[in-house]
């Protein structure tokens, strides 16, 4: 099992929006056995699958004794789509700082762990981490259990400047996890502009890895609404389209060879 989550400290980027569609086309498309991981206080992928934190959440996971990741695999709920399990949020993971992760009783390891045992099992063949715009317990746990992570990001002036810091965050992950690779970088919400389209070429310059952008497209607000994938509700919209070629080359790529 590859565990990867969806990593950019800047909100709004389309984090949660890849990870569900991600999700759905891994386990729809090519029949893969997904495990989704919402780290996020804000429960938008908890919510978008139906999951209940009362089940048991990943804030429950990290307050838990330390155990191994037993009781972080006993947590996983089925969620309303074939084939994609959930380790839900809660809106308590915002209350779990970093300091509670490594000296309390919450771990950092304890998704690490988890994802170890599940991979003894067999159960899954991709955890999906659907991580929150700041750098928190939950997002520690996450880069620590982590192969790969894959970057999200809007082009747009403020976040092109944020490369830098986003690079200094995977700088930083890797002194959690010095195994993880970035798969590449996703370009999101992209539109027909020259500006855009300047920023795009910037960023493909720079180097890093970069993913087949996805475009904009209204069917990816209208997908909230529904709480249908969007290979469910819009399979034709652009945003489909393109998450479903993005899937193709990260996968031709065994999970992401262009390594950095
Ligand atoms: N390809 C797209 N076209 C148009 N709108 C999009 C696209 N992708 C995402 N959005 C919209 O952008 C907004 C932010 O997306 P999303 O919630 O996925 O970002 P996020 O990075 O998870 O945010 P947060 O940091 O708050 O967790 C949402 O309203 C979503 O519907
Ligand atoms: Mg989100």
């Amino acid at each position: 099992m590859k565990t990867v989550p969806i990593l950019n400290l800047k909100g709004g980027v389309a984090k949660t929006s890849t990870a569900v569609n991600l999700a759905a086309i891994l386990a729809g498309d090519y029949k893969k056995r997904v495990l989704l991981v919402d780290a996020d206080s804000q429960c938008n992928t908890t919510e978008f699958f139906g999951g209940d934190p009362a089940a048991g959440s990943l804030a429950d996971v990290l307050r838990h004794e330390y155990d191994g990741g037993v009781y972080a695999a006993s947590c996983i709920q089925a969620s309303n789509f074939p084939g994609v399990d959930l380790l839900a949020g809660d809106d308590s993971l915002m209350d779990l700082d970093l300091t509670k992760a490594e000296t309390g009783t919450a771990k950092a390891a304890v998704l690490r762990d988890m994802a170890l045992l599940l991979a003894e099992e067999d159960r899954y063949d991709v955890c999906i981490v659907d991580c929150p715009p700041a750098f928190n317990a939950a997002s520690a746990a996450a880069l620590a259990a982590s192969d790969e992570v894959i970057i999200p990001i809007k082009l747009d002036a403020f976040s092109l400047r944020g490369m830098t810091n986003l690079l200094r965050q995977l700088a930083n992950a890797r002194t959690i996890n010095p195994a993880l690779r970035l798969s590449g970088i996703l370009p999101t919400m992209w539109y027909r502009s020259r500006r855009i389209q300047e920023a795009e070429e910037t960023l493909r310059g720079s180097g890093l890895p970069v993913f087949p952008h996805i475009r904009r497209t209204d069917k990816v607000d209208e997908m909230t609404f529904d709480q249908e994938p969007l290979i469910v509700c819009n399979p034709r919209c652009a945003a489909c389209v393109d998450y479903r070629r993005f899937i193709r080359e990260w996968l031709n790529l065994g999970g992401g060879a262009a390594y950095v």
